[in-house]
């Protein structure tokens, strides 16, 4: 693997700040300073170290993204703006998102390379939870609370699992889902004679959102929060 890459995988920076970083003399390979970053070295036998300090090889990466609204949730598209071209330069290859958000939703969204932790967290049989922030456009009352509690007709064969409901203010809940049917939230909203103008999700299962990070933002998750949503 290239040295600039590994290091890029090792969350040492992006491709052009650490290739500034090599050819800077911060970075050693087996204890030799390395200043190309072309250089071919073997992640599991060779020492690197930048900035003094050992890199270990992840063999995944995990990045938090609050998705914004217009971009939508997919790898590539032949019009629009994806949740990938976000990640600019810190795109690694095999990078998808984990479930989908619709193209006007806000929020929580995991990217991965990471396919069997993917499966986990999006298999219908595994029940995660994903809790929504919904603004509706008419008052919500508790016969809609009640009837989303109990699970409704959406026009399937099933109705939906039961959800719960907080409710934030007169035009403003908070709703957790434990499947990911498609346009779930607004349809079980619409099922009870309401309609969400606006969504944005706030969690899945034990990772939320990180309101200090802009619409549009993202960062890689922590060693702690890898190790909680693999739980
Ligand atoms: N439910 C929806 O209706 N839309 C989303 O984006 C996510 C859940």
């Amino acid at each position: 693997m290239r040295l600039d890459k590994f290091l890029c995988d090792c969350g040492a920076g992006t491709r052009s700040e650490v290739k500034r970083e090599i050819r800077a003399g911060l970075v050693t390979v087996n204890g030799e300073k390395a200043l190309r970053p072309e250089q071919q070295i073997d992640e599991a036998k060779d020492r690197v170290c930048h900035r003094g300090k050992p890199c270990i090889y992840e063999k995944y990466v995990y990045y938090l993204l609050h998705k914004p609204a217009g971009v939508v949730s997919a790898t590539e598209d032949a019009k629009e703006r994806t949740v990938l071209d976000l990640l600019g330069e810190e795109r690694r290859e095999g990078i998808f998102p984990v479930g989908r958000l619709d193209k006007d939703t806000e929020g929580l969204l995991l990217l991965t390379d990471d396919g069997a932790l993917a499966h986990e967290l999006t298999s219908p049989a595994k029940h995660v939870e994903k809790e929504y922030e919904c603004l509706l456009a008419r008052p919500f009352d508790v016969t809609q609370k009640y009837m989303l509690e109990q699970g409704v007709d959406i026009g399937e064969k099933e109705p939906t699992r039961p959800a719960v409901v907080r409710i934030l203010d007169e035009k403003r809940i908070t709703l957790t889902i434990t499947e990911g049917r498609f346009h779930q939230v607004k349809r079980m909203l619409r099922a009870v004679g309401n309609e969400v103008v606006y969504l944005k999700r706030l969690r899945m299962g034990a990772l939320a959102l990180d309101e200090t990070l802009p619409a549009g933002g993202f960062r890689r998750l922590t060693a702690e929060e890898t190790e909680n949503l693999r739980k």
